[in-house]
């Protein structure tokens, strides 16, 4: 039986007011629950984020071994210290879930089950070799199907530690290293580019022995230590979607409090900033080692810029909310360097692209990125492409448009943002089921 998909009908609105919580950020939850689940101890998580990419984070971890329970905004989590547990063989649904598959990729590798990792169609169409080719060299017994899932892990007599050399800005790719050496014996190197750093820090704040430079990590195994009590703060790539509605249309404020800011994370905020936005920043402080903070920001006049490419990284999800605030720019805006754009959920250069084509906002397409002209948007029935960041940077895109905006295929929104349309209604969309 099909799942008949969701469509949304955004009705053409000119503010937002208001101030607002955001759900725990996506990426330390995942962190968070797959590192209490291998440390020694019992972990409360505390604001981590309910969606369905987290549960398949969930799922993966309990078949390790890992006792989890849920009572309310907390997770209580009993971990397996490092334990290699045996066991049946199992096969693991991701879902639509990269960051699930990518780091049990790591964890899974030294268990002593086999293990046949799938997702669905999005997520069985997205490169798995970046990280099998790591782990091989790790004497994991791992194999893709033609660099994608399904993939089929085995059991191996041990996971060995060797330096390596990434040349992708990727987090995923160095999480899976990372977590996967938990389970060796000596110090290693990772030479990387920068990317978002969540689990170096989460695996710090249990105690592992590992020290980051600018363009490396070096660590060395050892077991892991609970800090007992984690706090996850709201996640800035879901702060985005009103960062940007509020600086975009007319008459807004937004105040969003409890924000995670790590400068790894908050590439948006520095590109809106280049781009004229009026944005404050207040109450900053640091809690499990991730920084934090209140954002306020208000209706701005932008103009076009050339992306830097040192913000690619720390703003690649939220590119697609870049080329909406570029639509309402004066001037053309353009986005380089951005090739990974293509293996995210969707390929969101061409989502992006046809988008703006739909709205009548005049684009040029490259392969690594593109060049946006600000113009009026206009209001149409537009795809979401499966893909939850398309979907929500379409709705948002009825606060400036001239006409009301339909959007097909909005279920996916669940994978990050399950509460995404109750708090744009708060705070004066109309986002409605259109069936
Ligand atoms: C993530 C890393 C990024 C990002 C993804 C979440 C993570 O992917 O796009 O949404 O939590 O590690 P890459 O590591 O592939 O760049």
């Amino acid at each position: 039986m099909s799942i008949k998909p969701i469509n949304l009908l955004a009705t053409s609105k000119t503010k937002i007011k208001g101030c607002i919580k955001v759900p725990g950020d996506k990426s330390i939850s995942h962190r968070a629950i797959i590192i209490s689940s291998i440390a020694d101890g019992r972990t409360k998580i505390k604001g981590y984020l309910n969606s369905t990419d987290i549960n398949a984070t969930i799922n993966a971890c309990r078949a390790i071994g890992a006792n989890i329970e849920e009572n309310k905004d907390t997770l209580i989590i009993d971990g397996n210290n490092l334990e290699r547990t045996e066991g049946d063989n199992v096969e693991l649904n991701f879902g639509n879930s990269g960051t699930s598959m990518r780091l049990m990729m790591g964890i899974l590798s030294a268990q002593k089950f086999s293990s046949v990792l799938i997702g669905d169609d999005s997520l069985n169409q997205r490169p798995m070799n970046r990280v099998s080719k790591p782990l091989l060299r790790m004497n994991a017994d791992i194999k893709t199907s033609d660099g994608a899932p399904p993939v089929i892990i085995d059991p191996t007599s041990s996971i060995k530690c060797v330096d390596h050399k990434v040349d992708i800005a990727s987090a995923q790719i160095k999480s899976s290293i990372m977590l996967a050496g938990l389970y060796g014996n000596n110090s290693f190197n990772i030479k990387t580019p920068k990317s978002r750093d969540h689990t170096e820090i989460m695996l710090s704040e249990f105690g592992c022995n590992i020290s980051i430079n600018s363009d490396s990590i070096k660590m060395k195994p050892g077991n892991l230590r609970t800090p007992s009590i984690i706090e996850v703060p709201g996640d800035i790539s879901s702060a985005a979607f009103f960062i940007v509605g509020s600086i975009i249309s007319k008459n807004s404020q937004i105040k969003i409090e409890n924000v995670g800011l790590n400068p790894s994370r908050i590439g948006l905020i520095e590109v809106l900033k280049m781009m004229g936005a009026n944005i404050q920043i207040s109450n900053v402080k640091k809690v499990n080692g991730e920084i934090t903070g209140t954002i306020y920001t208000e209706s701005s006049t932008l103009n076009g810029i050339k992306i830097p490419k040192e913000l690619i990284a720390s703003s690649i999800d939220e590119l697609p909310l870049i080329v909406l605030a570029a639509s309402q720019a004066n001037g053309k805006t353009s986005i380089r360097n951005a090739k990974e754009l293509r293996v995210k959920e969707s390929d969101r250069i061409s989502s992006m692209i046809k988008m703006m084509s739909d709205f009548k906002i005049s684009t040029d397409e490259f392969s690594d990125g593109m060049n946006i002209y600000g113009g009026t948007i206009n209001g149409a029935k537009v795809n979401s492409y499966g893909d939850h960041r398309i979907a929500m940077t379409a709705l948002m895109a009825s606060l400036v448009s001239d006409g009301d905006i339909l959007v097909e295929d909005c279920k996916n929104i669940d994978t990050s943002f399950p509460t995404f349309i109750d708090i744009a209604n708060n705070i004066g969309m109309d986002i409605k089921k259109n069936d």
